[in-house]
C-alpha cells in the first residue's frame, strides 16, 4: 500500500496535552493563546476543551471559557471530548464543531478512566451520538489502551477491534487508535491496524499514538504505509497519563510534520510556526520542550 498523498492532522495539545498538567489549574488565556496559534500554523482540527467533570480533570475545568474565548478561524473544527449527555449538553451550548466519545479495549482501563465497564460505556454513549445527529454534530470516537493496558498488559488486536467496530456502527464518522501509554512498536500497530481494517473503513480510522518509549514516529510510519491518513499529535509533545508510570503525551506535532514533510506528504501546516508555537507554550508552562525538531529549531523559527 503507498502512503496517503495529505494527512488531517489533529492536533490533541489543547486537551490531551493540558489536562494531566500537574500544579496550578493553566490560565484560561493560555490556553486560548495555544488555540488561536494553532489555528494560525494551518491545523484544520484541534481538539480545544474537555466537557468532563472537574473533580476528574480540574485541568478542563473551565472549558466553557476556552470555548468561549478563542477567535475561531474559518475552516478549522474545533472539537472537544464529551463522556456523556452532560458534556454533550456543555459542548453543544459552546458550539464545538465536533465531539468525542472515549471508550477503552481494557476493562480495567475503562473502569479508572470513566467509571464504567466496557458494556456500560457504550450504552453511555448512544445518547450522545443520538443527540449529536439531532444537531447535526459529528461525532469522533476514541479506542484507549489498543496496544497494551497499564492494567492488564497485552491487549489482544480483537477486543481493539471490536470496540472500534461498535463505536462505528453507532455513528462515530471516525475512530481514533489510543496507544494511551505509548508502549506499542511498529509491527504490533500494523496487527493491531489490520484487525480493525477488517471491520472499519482504513479512512475512517485515525492513529493517535503517545511517545513514553520512543516508538511513536516508528508507529506511525507503520500504519502510514498501511494508508492510516489522520494522525493525532500534540505540539511540543505535552501530555502525560495519570495511569501509567512515565508515561509520555502524544507524539510531538513538530516531529510527525517533519516526518511527513519528508515523505511529500501534505498537511496545510507551516513547521516554522508550529515550532514557534511549541516553543512559546513551553515558556509559558515552565516545560521542557518535549519536541526533537522543537529543540532542533527552537530560536532559530521566527
Ligand atoms: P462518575 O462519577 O461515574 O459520574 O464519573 P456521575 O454521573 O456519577 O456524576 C458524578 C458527578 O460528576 C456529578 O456531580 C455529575 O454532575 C458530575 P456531583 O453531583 O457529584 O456534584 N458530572 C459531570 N460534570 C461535568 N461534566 C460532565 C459530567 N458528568 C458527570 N460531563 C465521568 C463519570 C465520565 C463523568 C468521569 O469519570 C469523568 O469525567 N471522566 C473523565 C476522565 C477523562 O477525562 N480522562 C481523560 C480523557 S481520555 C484520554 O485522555 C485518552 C485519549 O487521549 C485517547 C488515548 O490516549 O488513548 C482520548
Ligand atoms: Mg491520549
Amino acid at each position: 500500500m503507498a502512503f496517503p498523498k495529505q494527512v488531517r492532522l489533529v492536533e490533541m495539545s489543547p486537551r490531551d496535552g493540558l489536562q494531566n498538567e500537574p500544579g496550578e489549574v493553566i490560565a484560561t488565556a493560555i490556553k486560548t493563546g495555544l488555540i488561536d496559534r494553532l489555528a494560525d500554523c494551518g491545523l484544520s482540527h484541534i481538539e480545544a476543551a474537555s466537557f468532563v467533570s472537574p473533580k476528574w480533570v480540574p485541568q478542563m475545568g473551565d472549558a466553557a471559557d476556552v470555548m468561549a474565548g478563542i477567535t475561531r478561524k474559518a475552516g478549522v473544527r474545533y472539537s472537544a471530548l464529551t463522556p456523556n449527555l452532560k458534556g454533550f449538553e456543555g459542548a453543544l451550548a459552546a458550539k464545538a464543531d465536533e465531539v468525542a466519545v472515549f471508550g477503552a479495549a481494557s476493562e480495567a482501563f475503562t473502569q479508572k478512566n470513566i467509571n464504567c465497564s466496557i458494556a456500560e460505556s457504550l450504552e453511555r454513549f448512544g445518547p450522545v451520538i443520538e443527540e449529536a445527529r439531532k444537531h447535526g454534530i459529528p461525532v469522533r470516537g476514541y479506542v484507549s489502551t489498543v496496544m497494551g493496558c497499564p492494567y492488564e498488559g497485552d491487549i489482544a488486536p480483537e477486543k481493539v477491534a471490536t470496540v472500534a467496530k461498535a463505536l462505528y456502527d453507532m455513528g462515530c464518522h471516525e475512530i481514533s487508535l489510543g496507544d494511551t501509554i505509548g508502549v506499542g512498536t511498529p509491527l504490533k500497530a500494523k496487527r493491531m491496524l489490520e484487525a480493525v481494517a477488517a471491520h472499519v473503513p482504513m479512512n475512517k480510522l485515525a492513529a493517535h499514538f503517545h511517545d513514553t518509549y520512543g516508538q511513536a514516529l516508528a508507529n506511525l510510519y507503520a500504519v502510514l504505509e498501511e494508508g492510516v491518513s489522520v494522525i493525532d499529535a500534540s505540539v511540543a509533545g505535552l501530555g502525560g497519563c495519570p495511569y501509567a508510570k512515565g508515561a509520555s503525551g502524544n507524539v510531538a506535532t513538530e516531529d510527525v510534520l517533519y516526518l511527513l514533510n519528508g515523505l511529500g506528504i501534505d498537511t496545510g501546516v507551516d513547521l516554522n510556526k508550529l515550532v514557534t508555537t511549541g516553543d512559546w507554550i513551553s515558556q509559558q508552562l515552565n516545560r521542557h520542550n518535549g519536541s526533537k525538531v522543537g529543540q532542533a529549531l527552537g530560536g532559530l523559527c521566527q
